[in-house]
């Protein structure tokens, strides 16, 4: 029998030390997902920035396993021969049976290697694949759910390839399985089955009855013990579904789930506690400058105001430099993102802005993606009249400074008055008149297939924000998600981010909630509750998240209304601060990032496997979890340069001008130092002191 490897990663150096103790030569690590290559939400994101850090860690022995779809592997995907002469022999004999496997580089940071499985290819195997599951695990898929249907298909596509992969090695193989979601979760019940000699790891971002449950009108938080989860299932009709992810979720070598809140979610709805939370990092950059990014805001500001420009032409009487930019972003699930709260917020605050005549005007973004029929022609027209009168101005003054130059070149100052003639004057009316508008500024930017029954606009339609000239808050709905190649606001999601100056995400049902994380290491502040993932992390890791510009709205122990009065204020205030407390907020923000990083919370996902490697290989591993320490549970300490007591926050307070603000001297850098000498030294990250950790005990 070969000496037993031990197995403890609970530590910062915990790459290292499997390192000395693990030879990785022989372990293999798939990692399957249908979001592989596959851009359909945070899945997508966890994979993808995840990549860089597990290709170090396990370099040639790391594969992704997804879907093949055809306009991702454009655009992504390198495909080349397969890496090695195993793999080669899977994929040929798979191929030569009937389906159509692919072998490639993603190219995204790491280039982690990708098979991509054929799913349509293989689709005559669908009933008797059907058959076979419902003979040996009593599971029925209806024939026109379309996307169990794929998650069939995927599944027995995803267990064949394992299974040929341990048929063709030369010696017994330790192969790492990690499925993520239902979606991918029957690949992970044949294996065991089928008892493959594969180690599984099942991580579920949310669960299907959890995401159904809240988007109805149901006390989910409260009642999560006493759901009787088959007839919910059932009265919803994911029973078939659900019974896949049950089934995954049981069978897992190890179980693992997002967050916190979502581990108790799945306790009471799947049936079995999570093993390991694991929550979902970022591949955070490090700018040389350190405050690059704050330029980068300015930057991407500019763009945004540029289209806003478009958007409002006609109707612009308000002060761009004094408008506050929030958005909302994300799958669309009306009132379990908050989407719902936070209208209801913005016409609070709209009233509450007009009744203190405020300077301040709020556009508040959503980015949701909804059935369209492309862009409509009142918001192209916005963009056309902008280019035109941009257009129109530059001509102007080109011909003025001509007329300039040569009034200079015989030795004369300009006569002020005839620098503009009657052509110019004509030019610019005719401009002038294309800007005049029957209607007012657009809400949404698509035309809209389901309009009338759409939850945003119905929402807008009852609370009266209709861009109106006297409303301080305007909204815009883009019902897609942002592309850098649009006619319309060419930027790619984060460059639109950083431009931004609050992200606003009061969800109700959120197991981690990427948005306000990548708000965050972009320096960018945000509003996120305490039923979601990220914001239960933030709370937990920091003593005063506000002064973070990390917003924790109060979902869990106060009613709808009282909530909605919250967001209201803390969107108050923060159209109160001035520019100076903003960069400041936003400085702050930032340097929470290293939170989030990958190369400290990759650590969960090296637990996790290797529980799963001992658990399926008993013999050959054996897993010591770590007794805690002291160094569990720190949290980041208030900024030092928040004033101490209200006396001292007069100088800082809201009600400080923007002219007093521009005049004060102000040191960002002292401001900084302050903050970095009481941040840095207790709470060091992966690099800076090994031997202390943030939540997970010490390396003994
Ligand atoms: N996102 C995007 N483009 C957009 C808006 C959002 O790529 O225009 C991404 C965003 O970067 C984030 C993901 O969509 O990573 C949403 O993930 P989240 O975990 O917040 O929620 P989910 O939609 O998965 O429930
Ligand atoms: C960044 C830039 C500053 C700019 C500021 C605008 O900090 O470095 O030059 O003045 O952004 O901040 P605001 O919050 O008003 O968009
Ligand atoms: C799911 C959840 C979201 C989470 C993402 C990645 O889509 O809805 O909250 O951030 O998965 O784990």
């Amino acid at each position: 029998m070969p000496l037993a490897r031990s197995l403890s990663v609970t530590s910062l150096s915990g790459l290292e030390e499997w390192d000395e103790e693990f030879d990785r030569e022989d372990a293999v690590l798939f990692e399957i997902a249908w979001e592989v290559a596959n851009k359909v939400g945070g899945i997508y994101t966890v994979i993808q920035t995840k990549a860089r850090l597990t290709c170090e860690e396990w370099g040639e022995n790391y594969f992704l396993v997804g879907p093949y779809m055809e306009s991702s592997v454009r655009t992504q995907v390198e495909l080349i021969e397969p890496c090695n002469a195993t793999l080669r022999r899977t994929i040929d004999k798979m191929n030569s049976s009937g389906c159509k496997a692919y072998f490639g580089r993603w190219l995204i940071e790491g280039s982690p290697y990708v098979i991509l499985l054929d799913v349509g290819f293989t689709a005559w195997s669908l009933d008797r694949w059907k058959i076979e599951l419902w003979e040996n695990c009593s599971i029925g898929v209806p024939w026109f759910d379309r996307e169990a249907n794929d998650a069939v298909l995927f599944g027995f596509l995803t267990a064949w390839l394992l299974g040929e992969y341990a048929a063709q090695c030369d010696e017994p193989p330790h192969i790492v399985a990690h499925f993520h979601e239902w979606l991918a979760g029957l690949g992970l019940v044949l294996c065991r089955q089928r008892q493959l000699p594969v180690a599984t790891i099942f991580t579920t971002h949310a669960t299907l009855l959890g995401r159904y449950l809240c988007a109805g009108s149901v006390d989910f938080y409260n009642k999560l013990a006493e759901f009787n989860v088959d007839k919910e299932a059932g009265d919803r009709q994911i029973y078939h579904r659900y019974c896949l992810e049950r089934a995954a979720a049981r069978c897992a070598h190890v179980f693992t789930t997002v967050s916190q809140i979502t581990a108790i979610e799945a306790e009471h709805l799947l049936k079995r506690k999570p093993d390991i939370v694991t929550p979902n990092g970022l591949n955070v950059k490090k700018f040389s400058a350190m405050h690059e990014f704050q330029n980068l805001h300015a930057q991407s500001k500019a763009r945004i105001q540029e289209f806003v420009r478009g958007h409002f032409y006609g109707h612009l009487d308000f002060n761009l430099d004094k408008t506050v930019f929030l958005f909302i972003a994300g799958r669309y699930e009306f009132s379990n993102k908050g989407a719902d709260l936070f209208l209801e917020a913005l016409a609070r605050l709209n009233y509450l802005l007009r009744v203190n005549h405020s300077e301040v005007t709020i556009i508040a973004f959503f980015i949701m993606p909804a059935r369209t029929n492309n862009f409509n022609v009142e918001t192209l027209k916005g963009q056309a009249v902008r280019k035109q009168l941009w257009d129109t101005a530059q001509t102007v003054k080109e011909r003025f400074g001509k007329k300039l130059y040569e009034s200079l070149l015989v030795g004369q100052l300009p006569d002020v008055s005839k620098m503009l003639d009657k052509e110019d004057f004509t030019m610019m009316k005719r401009a002038i008149f294309a800007t005049q508008r029957q209607c007012l500024p657009p809400i949404c930017t698509h035309n809209m297939l389901e309009d009338s029954s759409d939850p945003i606009l119905n929402c807008i339609r009852r609370i009266g924000l209709f861009n109106s000239a006297q409303d301080r808050v305007k909204v815009i709905f883009h019902p897609e998600f942002l592309s850098s190649t649009s006619p319309l606001l060419p930027m790619d999601y984060e460059e639109f981010v950083r431009g931004c100056h609050l992200g606003v995400f009061p969800s109700y049902y959120e197991p981690w909630g990427y948005t306000p994380a990548e708000c965050t290491v972009m320096g960018i502040p945000s509003i996120s509750t305490n039923l979601s993932g990220f914001g239960c992390f933030m709370e937990e890791h920091i003593a005063d998240p506000s002064a973070y510009g990390i917003y924790i709205l109060d979902r869990r122990y106060r009613g709808v209304d009282e909530s909605c009065n919250q967001l209201t204020s803390f969107l108050f205030q923060f159209c109160q601060q001035s520019r100076r407390q903003r960069i400041i907020q936003r400085n702050r923000t930032e340097r929470l990032s290293d939170l989030l990083d990958w190369r400290y919370l990759g650590r969960y996902y090296v637990s996790a496997r290797h529980m799963a490697l001992a658990k399926a290989f008993p013999d050959t591993y054996i897993y010591e979890p770590q007794e805690p320490t002291s160094a569990t549970g720190f949290r980041y300490p208030r900024p030092a340069s928040v004033p101490p007591s209200p006396a001292h926050s007069l100088h800082s307070s809201p009600h400080h001008s923007e002219a007093e603000d521009e005049e004060e001297p102000y040191d960002e850098d002292l401001e900084v130092e302050k903050d970095r000498v009481n941040i840095r030294q207790p709470f060091n990250l992966p690099n800076r002191n090994k031997n202390q950790t943030v939540g997970l005990p010490e390396k003994n």
